[in-house]
């Protein structure tokens, strides 16, 4: 390795050139881009597996990319590598200096063969980048810059590359071969075999992928629309096989799904999905070889709860519509990340939608987009859906870029129409098909495609913060008279903004019929604007910002009687929602505030229990969504809404509501449960929503009589037959002082110790529980013996839940920023990307009551102070910091 570091020193005049390339910025800038000097149309990877050495030899073909500025060089991105040979056209060389992890080769001619070995140790690598070892097995992650911890390459994903892999190494450890596209042969060769593969769609390398490993397959096929068979497969390991049907049914109803509604057929012969159970996040799409988190594609009804088959369904089809977008067009560089993120959120949120309750699932959505990326957009973390710079991208993979990315596609879509935007999908893939594209490249086609001017919609690629919607409505005599104006608040880097189209879906209620005449459509793509409708005699009840037609920060003061109405009638179910929402949100914070006295609590308190009872008692409503009508706002988003939150009152006072309801409301509650615990065990969508309001019912119950809650939540729990009801059943037991909890926790354990998903599901309702001693649980789970930081499933399980569970996390002595904070510190060196995600929640310190404020702020200092921080997590300190 030493001849490596002093190739650059030989006195070869060839290095001259390499050497003054420039280091790789710190901080890497949108505007900065530039096209790759070279291609690489073919790339040879040959692996020798094995646990702790596998051999790389890499074989690139390079060529002048004649759309680029000409260079002599070309860096081949590293991360951690030796280079153990270097050849050019077969020649060994030493022609080559590193610059910092990157390998740096001055070429003469127009193209070049390129061979390069390394060594890599799959076993030490813990930060599950690269190719690593899980459980035994040998698995590669890529995305964004893994690819670079395996071979030297241009690791960018605007360089596209036909790859030819073989691979072999010992088949009794490794009895199964996996990698991207068709298997092009296979042999044996004593105690060792091999196999290779050849994937003919050229992609960028971070869609590479290798699977080793002792795996079984359930295997299906599908038809596509144009009659060609595909084989379906789902790897997992021996004793999984039988959790895996679920995945396998989403997998197809997916496949059809993305032919009927955006016309796209899959395109190999063959469709792999490999299940490991350490994934830093929840799947990736490798073209042709997915690979999930065990938590997305392992589920039984005795293991995995209701919203566990949701989350699958949805991943499943997330992934799988990525080979569209995100694999057939790719993007130009990784500020395009929202291009097939937020397009295939969308996606895989439509299709969700279509397979079961459309309301239900918008709803979910928006808690989504209101708990986890309200909260980004309007803290130090701020960024543009397409953001501007970056020091690590891993820390970009975020709920702006993921869900406002696809409220943004959302918007685009409810002004077109289906039918028109569905023209403007149709022409990005033709027209880019095979390209490293731009979010520039995926509007302009929208706009020629569906006839839409989205000059100025193009703002909110650009411009950070959740806008603020003032509406105000006036009555004269016949015309009701629609006020709205708008602002962007200042986000870091950017104090000023300008207006941007947002379309609101809207209806005006007659308040004697109950009716409305049509919903209309406004948009408001300017600081103010008046809309007039004529023909009320009496001012009309309003209904603005249907189905969250834009993911925006409604300012408004209704009168609670007009929340109460549209609580009951609405015909819009998100808006029915809405108005629940806003009935106990205006509540919560005008009395968290102190600004309601005795009698306006009360007459408040009583009208949102006269709108629950009326939730509980319409027969017209299914459970599902009966469900969310009784939900109460998070903490999270209450915090939102005060410019200074204090959570340890927030958490008061929604306790104190929801003891209030669960008391006035406690025989139609009761009476709701025992209806829904007739409903016989299945996955339809009754029996679902039975579960559902039973451990609302539960919850509801805990918060107002404890005794009978722990009786009734112990009980559920016995006689439970699925996963939902003994989980719902266990966390409402979790979080009382009472003799079941000890009991159940206890057997919960013992039932499903051997299967790691549910004893994830075991630390975790214990961190998020509404148990006073939960931050002494989590100290004494720490030291379980089930508990690894190698593992990021258990290390979220835990740390993650915690963070989310305000009354823990924001423990006024600030033992709970402590704790996050000593994790971090302790992961970092581990897994960087996993540790860095629990940053966040400490860089709320600026909207939090000066005493915890501080407290929050003296734990960011603490891990900036630390000697030695990965790049992931010193940036997320210092942006928090601010
Ligand atoms: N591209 C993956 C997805 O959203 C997410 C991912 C990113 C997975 C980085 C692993 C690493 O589908
Ligand atoms: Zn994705």
């Amino acid at each position: 390795m030493d001849i490596v570091r002093t190739a650059a020193t030989d006195g070869n005049p060839e290095m001259a050139d390499a050497a003054v390339e420039p280091k790789a910025p710190s901080e890497i800038r949108r505007e900065d881009y530039q096209p790759f000097a070279w291609l690489v149309p073919e790339t040879r990877l040959d692996f020798e597996l094995g646990l702790d050495c596998t051999r790389v030899r890499a074989g690139l073909t390079v060529v002048r990319n004649d759309k680029a500025a000409p260079s002599r060089t070309i860096r081949l991105n590293g991360d951690g590598l030796v280079p153990t040979s270097v050849t050019v056209d077969g020649e060994p060389t030493q022609a080559f200096a590193m610059d910092g992890d990157d390998l740096l080769l001055t070429l003469s001619g127009e193209a070049h063969e390129i061979g390069i070995e390394t060594e890599i140790d799959p076993s030490a690598n813990t930060q599950l980048m690269g190719l690593y070892a899980s459980n035994g097995m040998l698995c590669t992650q890529c995305e964004a810059e893994g690819f670079r911890r395996i071979t030297f390459f241009p690791d960018r994903p605007d360089v596209l590359s036909t790859y030819t892999v073989r691979m072999s190494g010992p088949k009794a450890q490794f009895p199964v071969l996996l990698c991207n596209g068709n298997r092009t042969g296979a042999g044996e060769d004593g105690d060792s075999h091999w196999a290779e593969w050849h994937d003919p769609w050229p992609k960028p390398c971070y869609l590479f992928a290798l699977v080793a490993g002792d795996l079984i397959a359930r295997s299906d096929s599908f038809t596509t629309m144009s009659g060609r068979e595909v084989e379906l497969n789902v790897w997992v390991r021996e004793g999984d096989l039988e959790r895996t049907e679920h995945a396998m049914e989403s997998l197809k109803r997916s496949m059809r799904w993305d032919e009927e509604v955006f016309g796209r057929e899959y395109d190999l012969d063959l469709f792999n999905i490999v299940a490991v159970s350490d994934f830093n996040m929840g799947a990736m799409e490798n073209k042709g070889l997915n690979i999930f988190n065990t938590k997305y594609v392992l589920a039984d009804p005795e293991t995995a709860t209701d919203s566990d088959y949701d989350a699958i369904e949805g991943v499943i089809g997330h992934e799988y519509f990525h080979n569209w977008s995100g694999n057939r067009i790719t993007c130009r560089d990784w500020f395009q990340l929202s291009l097939k993120e937020g397009f295939t959120v969308l996606r895989d949120q439509l299709f969700s939608a279509d397979m079961g309750s459309e309301p239900v699932k918008r709803i979910e959505d928006v808690r989504v987009l209101r708990g986890a990326q309200f909260p980004e957009d309007s803290g130090p973390l701020a960024h543009p859906i397409r953001p501007d710079s970056y020091r690590e991208i891993s820390n970009f993979y975020t709920a702006t870029v993921y869900n406002k990315g696809a409220e943004v596609i959302r918007m685009m879509r409810t002004m077109a129409g289906e039918e028109a935007f569905r023209k403007g999908t149709d022409l990005y893939f033709e027209r880019h098909d095979g390209e490293a594209a731009t979010c520039e490249d995926f509007v302009t086609s929208i706009e020629d495609g569906a006839g839409l001017d989205l000059t100025r919609f193009r703002r909110w690629y650009a411009q950070a913060g959740t806008p603020k919607v003032g509406v105000s409505l006036d009555h004269d005599g016949d015309v009701a008279r629609l006020r709205l104006t708008q602002t962007v608040p200042p986000t870091p880097g950017q104090p000023e903004k300008e207006p941007m189209p947002i379309p609101l879906k809207l209806a005006l209620f007659d308040r004697a019929s109950g009716k409305h005449r049509g919903e209309e459509l406004v948009v408001l793509d300017e600081d103010s604007a008046e809309f007039a409708f004529d023909g009320f005699a009496e001012k009309p009840v309003l209904s603005i910002n249907r189905s969250f037609s834009a993911p925006v920060q409604i300012e408004r003061a209704v009168p609670r009687e007009e929340l109460v109405f549209l609580a009951a009638r609405d015909d819009d179910p998100f808006a029915r929602y809405e108005a629940m929402q806003d009935l106990m949100t205006g509540y919560l914070v005008a009395t968290v505030s102190g600004d309601l006295g005795a009698n306006e609590r009360e007459a408040a308190r009583a009208d949102i229990a006269q709108a629950m009872q009326a939730v509980i008692e319409d027969e017209a409503l299914d459970d599902l969504m009966r469900g969310e009508l009784m939900s109460m706002p998070s903490q999270a988003y209450l915090a939102e809404q005060m410019l200074l939150a204090d959570p340890g009152r927030i958490h008061a006072e929604r306790e104190a509501l929801k003891a209030d309801l669960g008391a006035r409301l406690a025989p139609q509650l009761h009476t709701l449960y025992d209806r829904a615990q007739e409903v016989a065990f299945s996955l339809d969508a009754e029996a679902k929503g039975a579960r559902k309001v039973k451990t609302l019912v539960l919850a509801y119950a805990a918060a107002s009589d404890a005794e009978k809650a722990a009786e009734l939540a112990a009980y559920q729990y016995d006689r439970a037959d699925n996963m939902t009801d003994r989980q719902g059943a266990l966390m409402v037991l979790a979080g009382l002082d009472s003799g079941a909890r000890t009991g159940r926790l206890l057997d919960f354990y013992e039932r499903y110790r051997d299967n790691a998903l549910v004893v994830d599901k075991w630390f975790s309702l214990q961190a998020a529980s509404l148990h006073p001693q939960v931050v002494d649980h989590v100290k004494a789970l720490r030291d379980h013996p089930d508990f690894t930081l190698r593992n990021p499933n258990r290390v979220r399980a835990l740390y993650m839940a915690f963070a989310a569970n305000p009354a823990a996390f924001h423990a006024a002595d600030g033992e709970g920023y402590r704790l996050i904070a000593d994790l971090i510190l302790e992961l970092d060196p581990i897994n960087a990307q996993t540790a860095a995600r629990f940053v966040p929640p400490l860089g709320r310190w600026r909207r939090i009551e000066p005493g915890r404020s501080a407290l929050m702020h003296r734990a960011l200092e603490r891990i900036a102070a630390a000697p030695k921080l990965s790049r992931d997590t010193f940036e997320q300190v210092t942006r928090s910091l601010g």
